[in-house]
């Protein structure tokens, strides 16, 4: 089953008056999101992330283009689609002045939840996002990593089926990022909610996501899991060891695709590590080459990341 089906989604924005620039934010995206996984969206700044974002939460309305959400049509059904979803962003800003319990409570207004509903739910999200001890703190006094946590729990007041999440972890040190998405993941595996996150970190993606799309230019450039992007790409593993003796030549090795020797430090690109090891560890020997210390470097996916940003993609 499908929560989210896009296709051909398209947008333009066009900015100033006596001399229009028109930017492309999206050029025809499309795509689906299996119920109850996590789809990642990564992309440069500026790729149309946000925008995309926007326009599944109803916020912009396409140019053309048409998406199904939930089994509804966005342009028809745009409320209905709006009680069961919700929108996390990464900077988001709640009144300043409103302490962490009543921030909830409001946003549980909106949704329409009824005061004893209402009052559970509030209670139950501070506990879960571990706000418990900050529910009487106005928001001007809270840390970047709770006023984090608790955009997070704002975004579950409705218990929203599919949940929308714009840079969750940007600007947090690597213990809170950590943290929160710990709790991105439990999430899909207590809640089932289905996950739309867009990213700049590659290991946030890859931890958290059953599949990628790397968007650039408005455009998705390559989409699948993760394993299979990097598999796709002929990224290779990387085998380093520290080595004395003759220099070897590595020429026509099976599975080679790359080498480098370096101040006694041999960089070899194959297909696959696991495969290729015992060959290359067997020819070494036969050069006489003595190995000091051997590494398998797996590609993650910043390479795949780094090799989508280059001009020719
Ligand atoms: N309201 C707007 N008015 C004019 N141009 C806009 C508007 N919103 C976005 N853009 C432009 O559309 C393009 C896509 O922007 P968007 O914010 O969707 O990218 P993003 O992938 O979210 O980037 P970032 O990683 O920096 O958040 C950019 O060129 C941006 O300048
Ligand atoms: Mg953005």
């Amino acid at each position: 089953m499908w929560v989210v089906e896009a296709e051909g989604l398209r947008k333009t924005f066009v900015t100033g008056w006596l001399r229009p620039r028109r930017r492309e934010a999206l050029a025809g995206v499309s795509l689906r999101v299996a119920a109850g996984s996590i789809y990642g969206i990564v992309g440069p700044n500026g790729a149309g992330k946000t925008t995309l974002l926007s326009i599944l939460a109803t916020i912009l309305t396409p140019d053309s283009g048409r998406a199904t959400l939930l089994g509804r049509d966005l342009t028809r059904e745009p409320a209905a689609i709006r009680q069961r979803l919700n929108l996390v962003s990464g900077h988001a800003n709640f009144v300043w002045s409103l302490r962490v319990a009543e921030i909830l409570d409001f946003y549980g207004r909106l949704y329409g939840l009824a005061a004893r509903a209402r009052a559970r739910r509030v209670e139950e999200l501070l506990e879960w996002c571990e706000l418990t001890p900050y529910r009487a703190v106005p928001y001007n006094e809270l840390s970047t990593g709770l006023k984090q946590r608790l955009a997070l729990a704002k975004g579950l007041i409705n218990r929203p089926a599919l949940l929308l999440l714009d840079e969750p972890t940007v600007g947090l040190d690597p213990d809170m990022a950590l943290k929160v998405r710990a709790q991105i993941a439990d999430l899909k595996a207590r809640e089932g909610v289905t996950i739309l996150l867009c990213t700049h970190y590659m290991r946030e993606a890859e931890q958290l996501c059953d599949r990628v799309a790397f968007l650039k230019r408005g455009m998705i450039l390559a989409e699948g899991a993760p394993a299979d992007l990097k598999r796709r790409l002929h990224l290779g593993d990387a085998i380093r060891l520290r080595m004395s003796g003759p220099a070897p030549d590595l020429t026509g090795l099976p599975g080679l695709l790359q080498w480098a020797l370096r101040d006694g430090e041999l960089t070899c690109t194959v297909d696959e590590a696991a495969a290729r090891l015992p060959g290359l560890l067997a020819l070494l020997q036969a050069k006489g080459v003595r190995v000091q210390e051997l590494r398998v470097i797996e590609p993650d996916l910043e390479d795949v990341f780094v090799e989508y940003a280059k001009p020719h993609h």
